[in-house]
């Protein structure tokens, strides 16, 4: 592959402005306002598959944003990698936390990442991480050392559940036709320790609504005489956990599969610097369950967690009321064995179970997902394992995250393939937070890797 390195020499500053271009796009899904924005981005990497040679490239619209297809098919018989990735984004905010403006990329040294790292909404999950695969594509096809046919599939509604993939991947199941989908939408350890991740946890996200009197009180004259629905909401969440700190939702942990201890023995081989962990988060400590280490509270544990909790008044200054309402949002993140519609169930009975007479709950659900695991023992296990060996110096270490990929487990179902993740990300890139960045090393490791993985995922030594 000597044909490649000096063509990534060459090309390597044109693939670092093109991302810089790509991530100055705000295309958040989440928000409407930004819809313009997100139909560009579609259109901006449609014309980026084009432009590395890549045929029938088309921008599929759906009852939400679009997905963006594209392929090249060089022999029938070679295996084929359907690469899958999302090109929207989480919403920005908070915006005065971003140290430069999140759609003005600009690159900086971090301690992680003394060669530099890009800052922008997006630069790691999943703009940054997709497009290394266009531009892995782009130096194989123009070498002439494409091994295997690929297809390409971004969306843009990863970052809001994929409600339409699904759909799309039902309408489309020959188009989609393949033998792994390989994706970039996860992290390694460090970036002298390589990982794979084996595994995604599922999510159950619910919102809660508490109602107490028909109208907002004086607190003064009926306060201490009736239920205040956001006291009563906080009493109810805090009793959502025992003193072991686990979830007390009954029935909650009744299907989760059990980890052998061997296989947490091995996970807690990875290395984890507590000290530095905690120190970068600025906390004394970590908490979570009872039993379990930091990497198993997040790698093999479900968790319960308050995303948002709101109600009564907020806005400057005091005002003495007694609410009406109060309203949180509340995931769940679930581990093998866990059905997420189950667990819904399980959570709202719950629920409905410890509210006080004095007030009315109503429990909603939003999207959710399945967990998965990835085996260690398939083709494509060993073509990335190889892949990352020989571009890092190290075998990867195969690892469990704590993040969620929920249409993974819908490629398994639709598709009937399975999924190789192979991210280049860290967890300290700030995903979904203000500052989110991507290291250079890993842009640039990532190009290096995936033509890797083809050549020894098509047979090649
Ligand atoms: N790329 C992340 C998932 C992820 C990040 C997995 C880091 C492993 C390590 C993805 O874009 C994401 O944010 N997923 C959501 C779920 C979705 C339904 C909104 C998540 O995990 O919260
Ligand atoms: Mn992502
Ligand atoms: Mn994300």
């Amino acid at each position: 592959m000597a044909d490649l390195k000096s063509y990534f020499e060459t090309h390597k500053t044109r693939f670092l402005n093109e991302l810089l271009d790509l991530l100055r796009i705000p295309s958040v899904s989440a928000d409407p306002r930004f819809a313009g924005d997100v139909k560009r981005m579609a259109e901006a990497t449609a014309e980026h598959l084009r432009l590395v040679g890549a045929d029938n490239v088309e921008v599929f619209q759906t009852a939400g944003h679009p997905i963006v297809y594209g392929e090249k098919i060089i022999d029938p018989k070679a295996p084929t990698v359907l690469v899958y990735g999302h090109y929207d984004v989480q919403p920005a905010d908070p915006l005065e936390l971003w140290e430069s403006p999140p759609f003005e990329p600009v690159v900086k040294k971090t301690k992680n990442h003394p060669d530099g790292a890009i800052f922008a909404r997006g630069a790691c999950d999943d703009k940054g991480q997709f497009f290394m695969h266009v531009k892995a594509f782009e130096m194989m096809f123009r070498n002439n050392e494409l091994p295997c046919n690929v297809k390409f599939m971004i969306e843009g509604e990863e970052e809001v559940g994929s409600r339409n993939l699904e759909t799309f991947c039902l309408a489309n199941k020959k188009k989609l036709a393949c033998n792994v989908v390989l994706v970039s939408d996860t992290s390694i350890i460090a970036n002298d320790t390589p990982s794979l991740t084996v595994g995604l946890r599922g999510l159950c996200y619910m919102e809660v609504e508490v109602t107490g009197p028909n109208r907002d009180l004086h607190s003064g004259v009926y306060g201490g005489a009736v239920a205040n629905p956001i006291n009563v909401l906080c009493q109810m969440i805090g009793s959502l956990h025992d003193k072991k700190r686990r979830i007390t939702v009954a029935g909650f942990y009744d299907d989760v599969l059990k980890v052998s201890t061997k296989e947490r023995k091995m996970m807690n081989n990875a290395p984890f610097d507590e000290k530095a962990y905690t120190s970068d988060l600025k906390i004394k400590e970590v908490m979570g369950e009872k039993g379990y280490t930091t990497i198993e509270r997040t790698g093999i544990r479900p968790t319960l967690d308050v995303n948002g909790i709101w109600g009564g008044y907020t806005g400057e200054g005091a005002k003495t009321v007694l609410p009406s309402k109060a309203f949180a949002k509340i995931s769940m993140r679930l581990v093998p064995g866990q059905e997420p519609k189950k667990i819904a169930k399980l959570f709202q009975k719950h629920f409905e179970t410890i509210a006080p007479k004095g007030v009315q709950v109503k429990v909603t659900e939003h999207h959710g997902g399945h967990p998965v695991v990835i085996p260690t023992n398939s083709a494509e296990y060993r073509a990335a394992e190889k892949a990352m060996e020989k571009a890092f110096g190290k075998k990867p270490l195969p690892q469990r995250g704590g993040g969620s990929i929920p249409i993974v487990a819908m490629f398994k179902d639709v598709l009937g393939v399975n999924t190789m993740l192979m991210g280049f990300g860290l967890d300290s890139d700030d995903i979904h937070s203000p500052n989110e960045h991507f290291g250079l090393f890993n842009y640039y490791k990532g190009i290096e890797t995936i033509p890797l993985f083809y050549k020894y995922y098509s047979g090649k030594k």
